[in-house]
């Protein structure tokens, strides 16, 4: 039988092992302990913010980032139409509207040209997402933020490492936001990751993220707040993954090789952007297919899980969701999100898996 490629599967060694081990052995379970310390503390330095604070999950993260801003009902915040609904949705649950707008044809990411034709007197913040690794056009983005008033907050969930202009991805709005989830660039299982420069933010999202109860007085909550804990146990492996962080992101660099290697010299195929400011970490590897490619991405998709080889299809538009759809089209999100494909791009993977079992 064939062996199944997957396209993503987390790397644990023994370094997870023995550190998940011993927070499990040293009985802080919960959200207290010596892993949630030393891994943002850790975070914090890798990312070169002052200040990061575990969550629950990426979506608790922006959710935390959102309500921290004081974002709430009436309000407007600028999102891309390609992105993994998450990004929607944290901002549906403050009672404010996701405005979605287009991306841009050589980033995947954000259009800032769309932003500012969005902008009206609702608009608070704006959520540009550094897609599938690659970051979003940060200075012009945040130029326009500067000039409206408006704050950005970075969903860096798929880009952990990825640099724009010399500097990484989560240092580079208000709020960065992280997900460590299973398939992600380093993974707690289920985890999430909020970073800024702003001591304010920093201690508001702190005391919203534990049920906003009061530093003074304990059990004493004068707002209603959240449990977005992660557990001394999840941080446990994220402590683990984070110090292994460059190698895990090398490794994503050089698959990438691999395939441009290997698909090169086809005409009819595109994969990744990569503007030649910005460090992509190729979170996962994507392959577009041009019109005139021959068969459909479904077939494609078909031929390629009879070999043995997993793909996901690109997100679907957020604009085409039921509950997000206006009937407004924006054309880039539409042709990039019909075409694209993520490719098998765990760091696993060996180079004969990407040749040999390639159609
Ligand atoms: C762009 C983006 N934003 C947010 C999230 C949400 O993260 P989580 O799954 O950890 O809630 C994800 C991924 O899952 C994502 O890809």
């Amino acid at each position: 039988m064939t062996k199944f490629i997957p396209v993503s599967e987390p790397s644990i060694t023994e370094k997870e092992i023995d550190y998940v081990t011993n927070a499990v052995k040293s009985g802080w379970v919960s959200s207290i302990g010596q892993y949630i310390d030393a891994f943002e503390k850790r975070f914090a330095e890798f990312v070169g913010t002052t200040y990061a604070l575990t969550t629950s999950n990426g979506t608790t993260a922006l959710h935390l980032a959102l309500v921290t801003l004081g974002i709430k009902e009436g309000d407007e915040v600028i999102i891309p139409d390609l992105t993994f609904i998450a990004t929607a949705n944290a901002v549906t649950y403050t009672g404010a509207k996701p405005v979605i707008v287009d991306i841009e044809r050589d980033t995947w990411c954000i259009d800032p040209q769309s932003v500012k034709k969005a902008i009206t007197a609702k608009t608070k913040a704006i959520i540009p997402v550094h897609l599938y690794g690659h970051p979003a056009n940060m200075d012009v983005i945040n130029h326009i933020a500067k000039e409206y008033g408006l704050y950005v907050i970075e969903d860096a969930a798929e880009a952990h490492g990825a640099k724009y202009r010399g500097k990484k991805v989560g240092n580079l709005g208000d709020i960065g936001v992280f997900s460590f989830y299973g398939n992600k660039i380093i993974t707690t299982g289920e985890g999430g990751m909020l970073t800024t420069n702003n001591e304010k933010i920093y201690k508001r999202a702190k005391f919203l993220k534990d049920h906003a109860m009061s530093v003074e007085k304990r059990y004493w909550h004068p707002e209603i707040g959240y449990n977005y804990r992660m557990t001394n146990l999840q941080a446990a492996l994220g402590l683990a993954q984070l110090e292994r962080i460059d190698e895990l992101i090398n490794k994503k660099i050089q698959i990438f090789e691999w395939y441009k290697e290997f698909f090169g010299d086809i005409q009819c195929i595109k994969l990744n952007p990569q503007k030649e400011w910005a460090k992509n970490v190729f979170w996962m590897v994507c392959l577009i297919l041009d019109t005139d490619f021959g068969i459909s991405r479904s077939e494609l998709m078909a031929k390629l899980k009879e070999k043995g080889i997993d793909t996901r299809p690109f997100f679907y538009p957020i604009s085409q969701m039921p509950m997000y759809n206006s009937g407004k089209i924006n054309p880039v999100a539409y042709d990039i999100s019909q075409r694209g494909l993520n490719l098998p791009s765990g760091v696993n993977l060996k180079k004969e898996s990407t040749i040999k079992n390639s159609p």
